[in-house]
């Protein structure tokens, strides 16, 4: 079925998953060659509406649309007359006069991406609402974890960190349960919240969550600037109960697990320096993907596209 928007990964089918984890693969092929561009968007437009900061996200999206030949429109939130108290109804309004086709739009509030959707005739894009969802890192996230195991029903994965906040936590939960595999949170009681998706273990002891056998830890980032109360005591204690630590990186070395983080990292906070040369890190190949990805989303949501054959 022919979709317009992407806002989550809860509505997706897991043929849908399955399709755009399919057709990433070719875009990623593209990248090994001296030409790394398709026609594929040719004339077709693409606005960035992000009001909140981004390096990957936003950097991933508009070197996807390059290379599928769209032109691409940064929105600048600081500079535009959203300063003078314009609405977002009417921000969407005036872009939906300039007919753009795609409107990739990341906000702080949940639902915002839903809303511009039923707004206009472009086809919307979440790339990150408040707490509530970020499809592409799931998909990314996904397509990540299938390099490395191509059936990875039944494997595990602990994602570590602050869940509450989290709409990579959820996006990625959901997406790895639609495709079979075993999914648990490690946290702080304060930041793992009790109820949610069900068929999730959750575990608030390091040394618990690891006896589960986990052939992926996901760490998460500490997002600070969504806590307006302290939910740990400090940055060096959670280093301490829940970060990867010098000892606890060398014991999943000698464990063989995979390592991802969506980014941007708090160093000494989630991960030790160390991490960074870890061998089984997957972060650069998860920021790599997230082109791949992106590219296929935006295909596969352009209205009559085709099967993408590359050859
Ligand atoms: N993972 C992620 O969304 O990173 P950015 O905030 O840099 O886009």
């Amino acid at each position: 079925m022919a979709r317009k928007d992407l806002l989550d990964i809860a509505s997706l089918t897991r043929d849908e998953i399955e399709l755009l984890l399919d057709q990433s693969a070719p875009f990623k092929e593209l990248f090994t060659r001296s030409v790394k561009k398709v026609p594929a968007l040719k004339g077709k437009s693409v606005l960035m509406l992000f009001y909140e900061p981004s390096t990957r996200t936003h950097s991933s999206f508009e070197v996807a649309a390059k290379r599928l030949s769209a032109d691409v429109t940064n929105f600048d939130v600081a500079h535009s007359s959203i300063t003078k108290g314009e609405s977002i109804r009417e921000t969407v309004e005036t872009l939906q006069a300039m007919r753009t086709d795609y409107i990739i739009v990341r906000h702080g509030r949940s639902g915002l991406p839903g809303m511009i959707a039923r707004q206009t005739k472009a086809s919307v894009i979440n790339a990150g609402d408040g707490a509530h969802a970020h499809p592409t890192q799931a998909l990314l996230d996904a397509f990540t974890i299938k390099e490395k195991f191509p059936d990875p029903t039944g494997k595990k994965v602990l994602i570590i960190g602050d869940i509450l906040h989290s709409r990579v936590a959820r996006s990625t939960s959901t997406i790895l349960k639609k495709l079979g595999v075993h999914v648990a949170y490690l946290g702080p009681g304060s930041l793992v919240p009790k109820t949610g998706p069900e068929n999730i273990r959750r575990f608030t002891d390091y040394r618990e969550a690891m006896a589960w056998s986990p052939d992926v830890v996901y760490l998460l980032r500490v997002q600070m600037e969504r806590q307006d109360v302290q939910f740990f005591p400090s940055l060096r204690e959670y280093h301490r109960l829940y970060g990867i630590t010098d000892a606890r990186l060398e014991e999943i070395r000698q464990r063989g697990l995979y390592l991802m983080h969506p980014g941007p990292v708090n160093r000494g906070v989630e991960l030790c320096d160390a991490v960074m040369d870890y061998e089984r890190s997957l972060i650069n190949d998860q920021v790599e993907n997230g082109i791949a990805v992106r590219m296929a989303v935006l295909y596969w949501l352009k209205p009559g596209a085709e099967l993408i054959n590359l050859k």
